[in-house]
């Protein structure tokens, strides 16, 4: 039995792919969902458009403080990871979730795999830092979505386990690009996406993340993360983001409809590392909120640029940047994530490891 250990919606994009590769190939598996994230539009949807079946528990691990989330999803692990010792446990990415699988598999000697792994953005305040590391050293094999991760992991001590297998977010990417492909004719927009706790924690920080987004005049979409609503609204911010006129607030959407937005967008502003890469698949250069080493080739390209909202003289060359962004043709787009069959490779790693 392969067990997969996921929890929130970059997860279960990424998870689709290899799900389904391993289904091809005959394997046993199933599911455990953390519970971490736990909204219709930020769980169920990716299950049901990716066609990836429910997870066989929830251990309802979700909301609360870093250590409360990790703490419950790693009891919750332990007692169901105790009793049926599947061969291997598949992780994603770098989440609390992640870091639970890691700790709970790693102590009762059960294999891990680790997807994307390698990145590194070389500041330990940043949460998600802290998981990836402590993720990729419990690890037994390592799945890396660019060359620069397959490096960070050599220098780390880590190389024997690696693979760069490119980026399985590519392989979803590319299973739905055509199926969500837009009507051209539609103007194009600035999409939006915006939760990270460094950018969410803090009054001023939010009140110049909005002051970019009125400044960019154009119209900005945004599916609104529900932590970045829950700040904004405790903020007394929601008002002041409602009224400003260039700025579409939505719910979160499902992965097909991202796709449609980003597709659309002649520009991606955003906080995230998942929709920081895919601008590259989508073809919209990326403004990214945070002043963190993220996808150094894109960043060297000036394909992605670093914007401190705080900061006026970034801010200036971050809207100059915007001005002359349009929407890029497939030819044009860089090409740094692999092929699009990261999945297939994971599995024959895995198979010449012996670890399935
Ligand atoms: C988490 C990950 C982050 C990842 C992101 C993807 C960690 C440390 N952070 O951040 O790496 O980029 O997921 O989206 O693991 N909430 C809801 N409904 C939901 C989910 C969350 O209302 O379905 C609200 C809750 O108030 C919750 C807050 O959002 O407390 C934050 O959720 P949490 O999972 O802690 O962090 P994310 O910002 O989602
Ligand atoms: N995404 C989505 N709907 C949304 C916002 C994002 O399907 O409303 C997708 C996005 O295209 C990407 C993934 O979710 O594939 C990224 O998740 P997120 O930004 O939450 O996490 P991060 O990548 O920062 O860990």
């Amino acid at each position: 039995m392969i067990t997969h250990i996921v929890g929130n919606r970059p997860q279960f994009i990424k998870l689709a792919p290899l799900y389904h590769e391993l289904e091809k190939a005959g394997y046993e598996q199933d599911i455990i969902h953390s519970g971490q994230h736990y909204d219709e539009n930020m769980s169920d949807v990716f299950f049901k458009e990716l066609g990836i079946p429910a997870p066989y528990v929830n251990l309802g691990a979700g909301g609360g403080s870093h250590a409360r989330m990790t703490a419950k999803a790693m009891v919750g692990l332990e007692e169901e990871l105790f009793n049926k010792k599947p061969e291997l446990v598949i992780l994603y990415g770098d989440t609390n979730t992640t870091l639970a699988g890691a700790v709970v598999a790693s102590k009762l000697c059960i294999p891990i795999a680790h997807v994307e792994a390698g990145p590194r953005v070389h500041s330990k305040e940043n949460p998600e830092e802290c998981n990836r590391i402590a993720t990729d050293h419990l690890s037994d094999i390592l799945f890396c979505p660019d060359a620069i991760s397959l490096e960070n992991l050599r220098r780390e001590g880590l190389g024997e386990l690696a693979y760069m297998t490119g980026d399985i977010m590519y392989d979803t990417y590319l299973s739905i690009a055509e199926k969500a492909a837009q009507d051209t004719s539609q103007e194009e927009i600035i999409v939006m996406t915006w939760h990270r706790q460094e950018n969410t924690s803090n009054k001023e920080r939010m009140e110049s993340i909005l002051n970019l987004v009125e400044n960019l005049g154009d119209k900005v979409v945004c599916p609104l993360h529900p932590r970045t609503r829950k700040c904004l609204t405790e903020y007394g911010l929601m008002e002041r983001a409602e009224a400003i006129a260039n700025f579409e607030i939505i719910d979160p959407v499902g992965y097909m409809e991202m796709v449609a937005l980003m597709q659309r967008a002649r520009l991606i502003l955003t906080d995230s590392g998942g929709v920081s890469k895919e601008s590259s698949y989508a073809g919209a250069k990326c403004l990214f909120m945070m002043d963190l080493d993220v996808w150094e080739d894109l960043v060297r390209d000036r394909w992605i640029l670093k914007v401190d909202p705080q900061d006026a003289s970034r801010v200036a060359e971050a809207l100059e940047f915007a001005r002359q962004a349009h929407h890029i043709p497939q030819e044009e787009r860089p090409k740094y994530y692999g092929d699009g069959h990261a999945a297939a490779k994971m599995v024959q790693a895995m198979q010449e490891r012996n670890l399935i």
